[in-house]
């Protein structure tokens, strides 16, 4: 079933915007095309630090072909279950930084299972993950805009849900109701542990995510839940995985040549998903 349309705002103006025929207009004039894929850019070239930002195609296509095959399916299993556990119908629900959509539409297909018609949006900077995003799933709001400045109004969402992103905490304070969820999936110690000893020379000690800005925000720290398991890949699920990390970029060459020469590896999934919730009395010290 198709998920109602968000409330949206203005990305300049801040007002609210109204859907027309093919775009979306504010009392100012602002208009944002809807492009043929269904989804709408809400980020204006003023708010972009360079011209593609965000996951450039090679990085959506890997991300895609990989996940697809369900590699990570136990990572959006235990991401379903928290959010389906506490949300009933009509809910609004972010995936912020939602690359090609993979989360989401995992999420809304357990709901539909489960009779739960939940009110859904992913956005991303890269213009390529919502294009592939809006491709794959026409159920949801798609729509290229960041973190940084999320179009929708003050105390809109009921969970807000940030897979290996860039999360943004005062504005996902700003835009999730009082006592709304934030969950984040975040790498733990080992993951890919295999993998990174292949690449790198000696492997960087692990620094787990700080969450003092968060809490800084109001959010406190209510659960977190490892996910660990190991997947056996062969060299072309492997290029696959190396093109959706950093690692392609950052690695040696050395390394990416030894990786290079594996016919297959046994590698470390690693996630830890931690659960927060925001207080009804927003902290003042938040300046992220
Ligand atoms: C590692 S990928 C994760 C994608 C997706 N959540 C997943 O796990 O499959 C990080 C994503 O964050 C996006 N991104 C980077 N900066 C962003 C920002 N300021 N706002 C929204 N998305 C951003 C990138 O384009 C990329 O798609």
């Amino acid at each position: 079933m198709l998920s109602p349309m968000p409330d949206l705002i203005c990305p300049i103006d801040k007002l609210p915007l109204f859907p027309q025929e093919h775009c979306l207009k504010c009392e100012q004039g602002h208009s944002f095309d809807r492009a043929k894929q269904g989804y709408f850019n809400l980020l204006p070239v003023q708010h972009k630090r360079s011209k593609a930002p965000g996951d450039n195609k090679e990085m959506v296509n890997a991300r895609r072909t990989f996940l697809n095959n369900g590699y990570y399916q136990a990572i959006s299993q235990t991401l379903n279950q928290t959010i389906l556990a506490k949300h009933l119908n009509h809910s609004n629900i972010l995936d912020a930084g939602c690359g090609e959509g993979y989360y989401l539409n995992q999420l809304l297909t357990q709901a539909q299972q489960q009779n739960i018609n939940l009110q859904a949006c992913g956005l991303d900077i890269s213009k390529f993950a919502i294009q592939a995003a809006a491709k794959s799933n026409k159920t949801a709001t798609w729509l290229v805009a960041s973190n940084k400045q999320l179009p929708f109004p003050e105390h809109y969402f009921d969970t807000i849900f940030c897979a290996f992103g860039f999360p943004v905490y005062q504005e996902f304070a700003n835009k999730l109701k009082n006592n709304g969820q934030l969950l984040l999936l975040e790498v733990g110690e080992h993951h890919q542990i295999e993998l990174r000893q292949h690449l790198y020379p000696s492997v960087k000690a692990y620094s787990a995510i700080d969450l003092q800005p968060a809490f800084d925000c109001g959010f406190t720290l209510n659960d977190q839940q490892n996910i660990r398991f190991e997947l056996t890949l062969k060299q072309a699920e492997l290029q696959q995985l190396l093109a959706m990390t950093p690692h392609l970029y950052r690695a040696p060459k050395q390394g990416l040549e030894n990786v290079q020469q594996l016919e297959s590896l046994t590698v470390t999934i690693d996630v830890i998903l931690y659960q927060l919730t925001l207080s009804d009395t927003p902290a003042t010290t938040c300046n992220q």
